[in-house]
């Protein structure tokens, strides 16, 4: 334990001494053209991404880059998921783009990481079909992008070849947790926090623990200073970021519950607001829902996939409980803390689903009453035991069953709107309205979307709103 820590703390001296050649060339540069580099970043999937890409755009601007929101710039990151198909054929296309801008750009450098990297079918793809790219890196070593920039530029001075200039640093997996890198938010009052990386999950149509690696928890003495210092910092709300954030701490030494993390983060000062994502059904322990319901700060939100109704498909999933499991946590939450939103992911046509199957699960959306839903077709992904499985379902079964389920889910959605119509409730201030600039878009605690009049310079801030209507997906409101 002991001498990881060490590594890690190693590592990320080492990264800092790069970062910091890196700026002094840029500074050099800078002075002799009079010309700042700017860089830009496409983040595809999930929330963990979105985060790697603060990690990323806070490495890159410490260097001397600035952010620009075109791929019109002299670096440009493309931050993959690959948990379904179509995530990877939408980064072929913007390759596709961004090798006829590279061509104007000489200098320019174009760099892909996150999980799309992390299998061999991809990366050979990307060095035959998209030779112009610079940097591939993939989930475990972010922190390392600097120095990947670094033999990058070194490369282009020994003179390589167009091929052999591409820097390939990919990882199969790793127990490297690097701390304290510079980083970057995109707002100033609220934050992703990481507590847990990978998945031991193998739930069996996913390639995230494949691409994520092995769980691993974050030291709770790391995770408390950093939302210290981003409390001090102005943060309100953390979004506690993990594939299965329930199983936080199995791995750590004293073993520490997500719930005693939760209530630690509760004491600290400034934090107003707590979230996290994702909770899986089978972990997701009476003490947290205990927790929840006394808590002050924890949102009343909860995002608790289902993925099927079937207690037969759930096995074959390998998620590990069934359809009376689902329902009974549903009902014990929903006991312990009544005003609960609970959203889901639920996944149609895994091989082998029955109409009796998809019954199942829209058996359960009934019963539950989802505030709303992440729905998918099922999308074949190789490596995982159910791309062996011979019974795939047919595109058009799984389409018409898809429909339905939607149908399900925005009945189930309308149901829930307008729950605290003409209530006061309060509303973290996040921007101006995109549609309307004399409006204020805020959230309430379970989540949901207001729009108001007011004065941007509330963002940021918390305060007590009267819903005046409810428009399904959001509130039109009133400050009181
Ligand atoms: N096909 C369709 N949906 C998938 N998900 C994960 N893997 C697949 C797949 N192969 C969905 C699950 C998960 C969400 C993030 O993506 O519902 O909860
Ligand atoms: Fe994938 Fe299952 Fe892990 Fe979620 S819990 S990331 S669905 S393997």
């Amino acid at each position: 334990m002991k001498k990881i820590e060490n590594t890690n703390e190693f590592e990320t001296k080492r990264q800092l001494d790069i970062i910091n050649e890196l700026k002094k060339e840029y500074e050099a540069e800078f002075k002799r053209t009079g010309i700042n580099k700017t860089y830009h970043i496409e983040t595809f999937g999930c929330q963990m991404n979105s985060r790697d890409s603060e990690k990323i755009s806070g490495i890159l601007k410490q260097i001397g880059y600035i952010e620009t929101d075109t791929e019109d710039a002299d670096f440009v990151l493309y931050n993959t998921c690959t948990v379904r198909e179509n995530a990877n054929n939408r980064v072929y296309g913007r390759l596709g783009y961004v090798g006829r801008l590279k061509k104007n750009r000489p200098g320019m450098l174009v760099a892909i990481c996150g999980c799309m990297m992390q299998e061999t079918a991809a990366v050979e793809k990307i060095k035959t079909s998209y030779p112009f790219v610079d940097i591939i890196f993939g989930t475990h070593n972010i922190f390392k992008l600097a120095e990947l920039i670094k033999t990058r530029r070194e490369n282009e001075t020994i003179g390589g070849k167009q091929s052999d200039r591409m820097v390939i640093d990919l990882w199969k997996d790793t127990d490297m947790i690097v701390e304290s890198l510079p980083n970057d938010r995109k707002y100033p009052f609220k934050a992703g926090v990481n507590i847990v990386f990978g998945c031991d999950n193998y739930c069996s149509y996913c390639i995230v623990p494949y691409v994520r690696g092995r769980e691993r928890s974050r030291n709770v003495k790391d995770i408390i200073d950093e939302i210290k210092a981003l409390a001090d910092d102005g943060v309100k709300e953390v979004m506690l970021l993990g594939q299965n954030v329930n199983s936080y701490g199995k791995n750590l030494n004293p073993r520490v519950s997500f719930a005693q993390l939760l209530q630690e983060i509760e004491k600290i000062e400034g934090i107003e607001r707590i979230r996290f994502m994702t909770s899986h059904p089978k972990d997701l322990s009476q003490e947290l829902i205990d927790v929840m319901a006394t808590s002050k700060k924890i949102c009343k939100h909860l995002h608790l996939p289902l993925q099927s109704g079937s207690s037969r498909l759930l096995k074959i999933m390998n998620r590990k409980y069934s359809k009376e499991d689902y329902l009974d946590l549903v009902d014990r939450i929903k006991k312990a803390v009544p005003d609960i939103s609970l959203t889901t992911d639920i996944i149609v046509g895994f091989p082998g689903e029955t109409e009796e199957d998809f019954m199942e699960t829209i058996d359960v959306v009934k019963k539950v009453g989802f505030d709303s839903a992440f729905t998918f077709l099922y999308s074949k992904r190789s490596g995982t035991p159910a791309a062996n499985m011979d019974n795939q379902v047919e595109e058009n079964i799984a389409k018409e069953r898809f429909d339905r389920l939607l149908d399900e889910i925005q009945a189930s959605s309308a149901k829930a709107a307008g729950r605290d119509e003409h209530t006061i409730q309060d509303v973290l201030v996040e921007e101006v309205n995109s549609q309307n600039e004399d409006l204020l878009t805020g959230r309430l605690s379970n989540n949901m979307l207001v729009h108001f009049p007011g004065d941007k310079s509330l963002i940021g801030d918390i305060i007590p709103v009267y819903l005046k209507e409810s428009k399904g997906f959001y509130y039109i409101g009133e400050p009181v």
